[in-house]
């Protein structure tokens, strides 16, 4: 583990800008930076990175996070491999802790399988390459299958002798222990006796995506109808079927380059295509994809290729999988290879060249291909047919990102046509899918919400912060609530919000910051969040001064000619009554209260503890940071009253919206919006619904 020192000394010389930047290119906006959006596709920019925050967002995705989690994204790197990065790049060595008694206990076995797993590639390769009984029985056997030697040492292909022992025997001799031996799979015990589990098969490793061997698959040679096939390493603390695609580690620069990414059921089918210079393929191992494989998948690519042997059971199981590859997204395409052949068979039949033409002229749709199936068993039978028809309008409805708006009317199209009936016939079916996923979908979210905001109750009192709760409910009427928020900006637009910058241009910046909350423009947005169109002027007319490089005080605003305004910024700030008196008595004083507000509060005590003499001490109260909790919560506020309109006015287009694509895209925007209202929410420690 990496010691929290390190991680510190890490995390402080992060510069997320440079970082990010060094992926995207970055252009500033305000105290921000834009650019497009490295996780989707777009045209114009919507990724924000806030080198304040240190944080970036996209508001076209909704993707977000820090420099360790963009790392992780981008890269994908795991958590501990983003850090060393970082500590690579600023130069920080990395000092390593103690971990938890069980951590570590598992990350012992997990390394001490791995050691014994290399250990074991290099006895069974050695013994197929540098021994009589290896060339003659296991190499031999390979050549004539045609695969050559450097495939073979690729691969790490390997023989295990067709004795009792000989590979236990020199494991224990190198002193692993049989009960590690025992998990591995490599050994088991007969009597108490030490034997060879994979005797007389030649073994492929499996290895992870950084190339270290997690396992074996073992294949019998001789002909034997009672032994299976292949013999694969059992799960283990490292072994872990559903999470693993063998060949992973060798295609995932070829997948990266095509944008593709081929899939077949056998190991021999990877090696086979690879020697053929076809190195953007993986293998599932015969079974059904799962969610950690697509996922897997989707690190690299979109595009899914599943080439499998035209009459074949596994052809059933990859179906299974589908529409959880729909709902992810990835474009799914299907190949059949002829004549009884496998992927490995077919390309040393025909060549290399031969063997792309035809996948590349044989892709089928794999939504089509399934219908095509479905429909060769129906005849005349009408309940089975309505009942592919169901079938097929939910499959449809899972295409549930509006990019993929078209293909979805394509299919409907498509399908419509294959199963004869008309196509606003099958629009709507989908539609009704749509419809309850949809729902379903919300019901859940305000499910979750419920349960934060009883969470939210149920924290104590003394862990809430007091006053804030005060602010909350002088904030729960709308008048009151948007006086409240002029008075924030009148009262503290003046005062630093960082080293930076004041906290007047700290709320422009975040009214102007989410384009998907706030119009791009200023006044735009201040005219649409507040009814009373005096505040929007208090507003503009504050930023209008900022921008020409004034600061504006209270006065500036009481000596305006609009006497509604006066009266409004004077009942915002309870100007005469409270502050007139105590600022404007002592001239003294108000000159250093409008300087050490200029300070931030770090200079500001710095100053006091260099100079203990020089009286400022005395109006430290003055300058307590609890304003910025409030500005904080002010636009929290802010930002909820705007999301809360525009999920109103969403659910009226919900209800309202007969196509499919505006269903999709308003269901994103409500999706969107929700999580945007629960993070806000959850952004102040407190879960708040003032509506
Ligand atoms: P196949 O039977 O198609 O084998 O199983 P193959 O990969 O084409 O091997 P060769 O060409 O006959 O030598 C496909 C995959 O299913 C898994 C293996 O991962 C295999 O590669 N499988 C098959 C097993 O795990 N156990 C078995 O007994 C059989
Ligand atoms: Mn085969």
């Amino acid at each position: 583990m990496i010691s929290q020192n390190t991680i510190q000394q890490i995390l402080s010389r992060i510069d997320i800008v440079e970082i990010v930047g060094s992926f995207i290119k970055l252009k500033k906006r305000g105290t921000n930076y834009l650019g497009l959006c490295p996780f989707h596709n777009e045209k114009t920019p919507s990724f924000t990175v806030s080198p304040t925050k240190e944080i970036y967002k996209c508001f076209g995705c909704g993707r977000s996070g820090n420099t360790i989690s963009f790392l992780m994204e981008a890269e994908k790197y795991s958590y501990v491999e983003a850090l060393r990065w970082l500590a690579a790049k600023y130069n920080v060595e990395i000092e390593e802790t103690e971990t938890s008694p069980e951590v570590k206990q598992q990350q012992q076995v997990a390394e001490s399988l791995y050691i014994i797993n290399n250990f074991a590639q290099k006895f069974f390769t050695n013994f197929l390459l540098n021994t009589e009984d290896g060339r003659d029985i296991g190499l031999s056997y390979l050549k004539q299958r045609g695969f050559s030697e450097d495939i073979i040492r690729k691969f790490q292909i390997g023989f295990n002798p067709d004795a009792k022992d000989a590979f236990s025997n020199a494991a224990i001799h190198s002193k692993f222990s049989i009960d590690l031996l025992q998990k591995t799979g490599l050994i088991t015990l007969r009597d108490g006796n030490p034997l060879d589990n994979y005797r007389g098969r030649i073994i492929f490793p499996i290895h992870n995506q950084s190339g270290k061997i997690l396992g074996f698959g073992a294949r019998i040679i001789k002909k034997n109808d009672r032994a299976p096939k292949y013999i694969n390493t059992p799960e283990n603390e490292i072994y872990v079927k559903s999470k693993i695609l063998y060949g992973s580690y060798f295609a995932r620069q070829a997948i990266d380059k095509a944008d593709e990414c081929l899939l077949v059921e056998g190991y021999t089918d990877v090696i086979s295509l690879h020697q053929a210079g076809i190195e953007n393929v993986v293998a599932s191992g015969g079974t059904s994809l799962t969610p950690d494989q697509l996922r897997l998948i989707k690190k690299y690519t979109n595009n899914l290729t599943i080439i499998y042997d035209g009459d074949n059971a596994g052809i059933k199981a990859a179906l299974r999988g589908l529409d959880l590859a729909l709902e992810e997204s990835l474009n799914v395409k299907l190949v059949l290879i002829p004549d009884k052949e496998d992927p490995d068979s077919y390309v040393n039949k025909v060549g290399p060249k031969s063997f792309s033409e035809f996948i590349s002229t044989h892709k089928k749709d794999i939504i089509l291909f399934q219908l095509e199936i479905a429909l060769k068993d129906v005849g005349n039978d009408s309940t089975k047919k309505s009942e592919i028809v169901n079938q097929i309008a939910e499959t449809i409805s899972k295409i549930n990102k509006a990019e993929d708006f078209t293909k979805q009317q394509d299919y409907i199209k498509q399908c419509s046509e294959m199963l004869q009936i008309s196509e606003s016939g099958l629009y709507s079916l989908v539609n009704k899918f749509i419809r309850e996923k949809l729902n379903k979908e919300i019901s859940r979210i305000e499910n979750k919400n419920e349960i934060d905001i009883r969470k939210a109750e149920d924290i104590p009192p003394t862990t809430r912060n007091d006053w804030s709760n005060e602010a909350f409910s002088v904030l729960f009427q709308d008048e009151l609530q948007e006086k409240a928020i002029a008075g924030i900006l009148l009262k503290y637009g003046d005062r630093p919000w960082n080293t930076s910058k004041l906290v007047s241009q700290h709320i422009f910046d975040e009214l102007t910051e989410d384009p998907n909350i706030f119009f791009d423009d200023f006044k735009n947005t201040v005219y649409d969040i507040f009814d009373n169109k005096q505040i929007a002027n208090v507003f503009t007319t504050y930023k209008h001064w900022i921008d020409t490089g004034k600061v504006p005080s209270i006065n500036d605003f009481t000596y305006s000619q609009d006497s509604d305004l006066v009266s409004l910024v004077i009942e915002t700030t309870n100007h005469p009554y409270e502050l007139s008196p105590r600022w404007f008595e002592d001239e003294q004083k108000s000159k250093i209260i409008n300087r050490i507000q200029r300070l931030s509060y770090e200079d500001f005590m710095n100053e006091i503890l260099d100079n203990p003499e020089s009286g400022e001490n005395v109006y430290y109260h003055e300058f307590d940071e609890s304003y910025k909790n409030e500005v904080e919560i002010v636009l929290v506020y802010l930002k909820l009253k705007k999301i809360k309109r525009l999920i109103l006015k969403n659910e009226d287009e919900l209800k309202t919206s007969d196509k499919i694509n505006e269903l999709l895209l308003i269901k994103q925007t409500h999706l969107h919006l929700k999580e945007m209202q629960m993070t806000l929410g959850r952004s102040r420690g407190i879960v708040y619904y003032p509506f």
